[in-house]
């Protein structure tokens, strides 16, 4: 029989790289607690339609990424490919809009049918927050700082740099859309394909092109800033100031448009050179247009994800699995006491297994192997004597320890 492929862009996950990944998200959600923002879970499926509506139908993720399908009921159901749309649509069905401000963490896979590649799955993993219901522009510079935060503690923010622009309010963008499109038009017959399509699906898309034909059009296309109207100038004006007084340094990218339709106002991507094409770390920005988008009332917001993935293939932390003790019975019929010592060791709290004894040097080879270098040798000796003999498999060292003493030894490393 054909042995079962594992899906493409999937990633399993074993138990010393899932402790990467563990401590990559506590490290996370503990910085993200510092700046006010507590831990909530939301469901992976969704109506179809809390995306379709919010990211845009010609977004990449609407209109070629998402896995989506028919339930037994008969609705359109998608497997999230972010987190943002349905926290509002939770904000709203929960009817939580007087418990507004809420601020948001959250941790969880995501899905989109993208090519894999080196960063890039198809099933992911985000952290992520939001603050949801404060317009303040010092807001999208608090969450900017969280995000910085988390970047340092995992010790990559050197190797990433900020990239910031506005995309101002909504009459701001579609004045700036009417004047992209009429530009473009002049050039359409130069551009690719893909811009061609994009120049009545979404014109502001064709900025981020990477295609060669596109990048000289690109150069000299109007630039957003000229289109700015006051109040979408105040709130970016005080975003740049803050960030500067706090010396975050930074690179206002016009071109910086973001791949999700629900973005106004500031956004924002940490970009670095260390993961080839999927430079991309972190990104956000604001979305006080999305609750509208979602047949809700205004709700200002704003907030971030990252990549757990690329997070963790960039940081260097130091991830040791817990210690645990092996207890090796010297002969079979030592066993019985072995098994109650691991029990009284559990039961101290203490990571321990036992064997069913005999071979002790093909146990200590296949320990020596693992991540628990610590045995516990028992013989008939020892059960008489009432001691065990504490091996260190990494030192080579041997001590004998008195059995009221052990738990003391270990918790406190002394053997
Ligand atoms: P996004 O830029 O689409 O934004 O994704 C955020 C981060 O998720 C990316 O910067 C990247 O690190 C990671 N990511 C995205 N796609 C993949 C993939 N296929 N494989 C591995 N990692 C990936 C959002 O998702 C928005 N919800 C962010 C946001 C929150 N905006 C406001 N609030």
């Amino acid at each position: 029989m054909d042995k079962v492929q594992q899906v493409r862009g999937t990633k399993d996950i074993f138990p010393a790289e899932m402790a990467k990944y563990n401590s990559v998200i506590d490290k996370a959600k503990s910085v993200s607690r510092l700046f006010g923002f507590d831990e909530a879970s939301f469901p992976l499926i969704e109506k179809s339609q809390a995306f379709t509506r919010p990211l845009g139908e010609s977004s990449d993720v609407v209109s070629k990424e998402m896995y989506s399908f028919n339930d037994r009921g008969g609705d359109s159901i998608t497997l999230r490919p972010e987190g943002t749309a349905g926290i509002i649509r939770s904000i709203l069905s929960n009817g939580k809009l007087n418990d507004l401000p809420l601020k948001l963490f959250y941790s969880g896979p995501m899905f989109r049918y993208e090519r894999p590649q080196k960063g890039r799955l198809r099933q992911f993993t985000q952290i992520g927050i939001e603050s949801i219901g404060n317009p303040d522009a010092l807001e999208d510079v608090e969450v900017i700082l969280c995000g910085i935060k988390i970047l340092s503690g995992l010790g990559i923010k050197k190797n990433c740099i900020l990239n910031i622009n506005t995309l101002g309010d909504n009459v701001s963008r579609n004045e700036y859309k009417k004047n992209l499109v009429k530009y473009f038009l002049k050039h359409e017959t130069q551009l690719s394909e893909l811009s061609k399509n994009r120049l009545s699906l979404n014109p502001l898309r064709i900025l981020d092109s990477k295609e060669i034909e596109d990048q000289e059009i690109i150069k000299n296309a109007p630039l957003f800033s000229s289109f700015l109207n006051n109040s979408s100038i105040d709130h970016f004006e005080k975003v740049l100031k803050y960030l500067k007084k706090l010396d975050v340094e930074f690179i206002h990218n016009e071109k910086l448009v973001r791949g999700l339709d629900y973005y106004s106002h500031t956004t924002f991507e940490f970009i670095t050179e260390d993961l080839g094409a999927q430079g991309t770390v972190l990104g956000g920005g604001r979305y006080d247009g999305l609750s509208k988008m979602l047949g809700g009332p205004h709700i200002p917001a704003v907030g971030f994800a990252a990549g757990v993935d690329r997070l963790v293939m960039m940081s260097k932390l130091n991830n040791d699995l817990p210690m645990a003790i092996s207890i090796i019975p010297i002969q079979k019929e030592n066993f019985d006491y072995c098994y109650s010592l691991m029990n009284m060791l559990r039961n101290n709290n203490i990571r321990a297994e036992t064997h069913p004894g005999g071979n002790v040097s093909k146990y200590l080879k296949k320990i020596n192997k693992k991540n628990q270098k610590i045995v516990i040798l028992v013989g008939d000796k020892e059960i008489e004597n009432k001691k065990v003999v504490l091996k260190n498999l990494s030192t080579g060292d041997q001590f004998e320890v008195q059995n009221e003493e052990l738990i003391k030894k270990i918790n406190m490393q002394s053997y």
